[in-house]
């Protein structure tokens, strides 16, 4: 072990000049890390701003396939799905997912029909969306969410949104044994290439109001999710979760949120060594967003740094609402 001493060694030597510090730069973000998450609605020719972030809008179908273009032109190599599904169709058990002409199917293949194979599309697997108490399974008459009555929800949502041209599966909902039964169920139903991306440690976190506020299930809500989604103190739990999955096939995993939990992302990724993924999530964005707002904080070079974080603690992507705004940045 080399022991580094002054005067010989002199760290700030290298960072004396900006193409030195290119030179010696260790972590490149670039459009290709980015999954821009968007918000679908019903309509056509909409766009609807969301008031608690600030910069992002649900979109109707056909301007979700603009949006897909834009990323292709952006260099965004993904997109990540979320339906506004309108209140009369929301059910407690969450039917509205098994229809093959939901927000989500259309738009999948409005993308498909826009842009082919050139960018893929993410699609999010878990019931709040669609429920009309908000929770992500179905529950019994105490509000417990239900384990395995759920997973078969699941399964069904899975391949509907396969059916509908999905190329990654991200079951968000944190049921027991869900990664594993949807992938059989994939593979028996010709499936072999659609991926499956577990949210694998997924925290019941604060983060997430903006979220509801999007997709329209704030105000159905009660209580919180704490039965289902993990302990924010918890990163033991976290290693076991995505052995789990890994196990059951997962081809990614993700941690979610992002910036309050890049030690978990270290961990799982010097453990497990496979493509793990940070969820840059509502709350986070809303932060920044608000910090650039009250001039706390230049916005394009706190998107950039944060970045620029998940991807040195192994980060193959990052799912970020500001992924159009970063692939602009980043000159694409
Ligand atoms: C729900 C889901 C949530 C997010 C993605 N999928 C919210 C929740 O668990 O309540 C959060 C994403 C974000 O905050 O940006 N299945």
């Amino acid at each position: 072990m080399i022991t580094p001493s002054y005067p010989a060694t002199r760290l700030r030597r290298p960072r004396a000049t900006s193409w030195s510090r290119a030179l010696h730069c260790e972590i490149l973000v670039s459009p290709a890390d980015l999954i821009w998450p968007l918000f679908v609605t019903e309509g056509t020719g909409v766009e609807q701003p969301i008031g608690s972030l600030p910069g992002v809008s649900r979109w109707s179908v056909d301007q979700i396939a603009m949006r897909a273009q834009e990323a292709v032109s952006l260099g965004i190599p993904c997109l990540a799905l979320f339906p506004n599904t309108q209140a009369e169709r929301r059910d407690p058990l969450g039917k509205e997912a098994l229809n093959p002409d939901n927000l989500m199917c259309r738009a999948t293949r409005a993308i498909r029909d826009a842009c082919g194979d050139s960018i893929g599309v993410l699609t999010d697997v878990a019931l709040d969306p669609y429920t009309s108490h908000g929770q992500d399974g179905l529950i019994d008459d105490a509000g417990y969410v239900l384990n395995d009555a759920t997973t078969e929800v699941l399964i069904g949502q899975s391949l509907n949104q396969a059916a509908a041209g999905a190329d990654i599966i991200a079951p968000s909902d944190m049921m027991d044994g869900r990664v594993g039964l949807i992938r059989t169920a994939l593979e028996s139903a010709g499936h072999h290439n659609v991926q499956i991306m577990s949210y694998a440690a997924k925290y019941a976190s604060a983060f997430y109001g903006p979220f509801r506020d999007a997709v329209g299930s704030s105000g159905l809500l009660k209580g919180d999710k704490k039965t289902y989604q993990m302990d924010p103190a918890n990163g033991e739990e976290a290693l076991r979760e995505v052995a789990m999955d890994i196990a059951e096939g997962a081809d990614s995993v993700m941690v979610k949120p992002g910036l309050p939990y890049l030690d978990i992302i270290v961990r799982v990724k010097q453990r497990f060594e496979l493509p793990v993924f940070a969820y840059q999530v509502s709350g986070e964005y809303a932060m920044i967003e608000a910090a650039a707002a009250a001039g706390a904080g230049d916005r394009d070079a706190l998107v950039l740094e944060t970045l620029t974080s998940f991807k040195r603690a192994g980060c193959s992507g990052v799912l970020t609402y500001h992924a159009a705004h970063a692939a602009r940045l980043l000159g694409a």
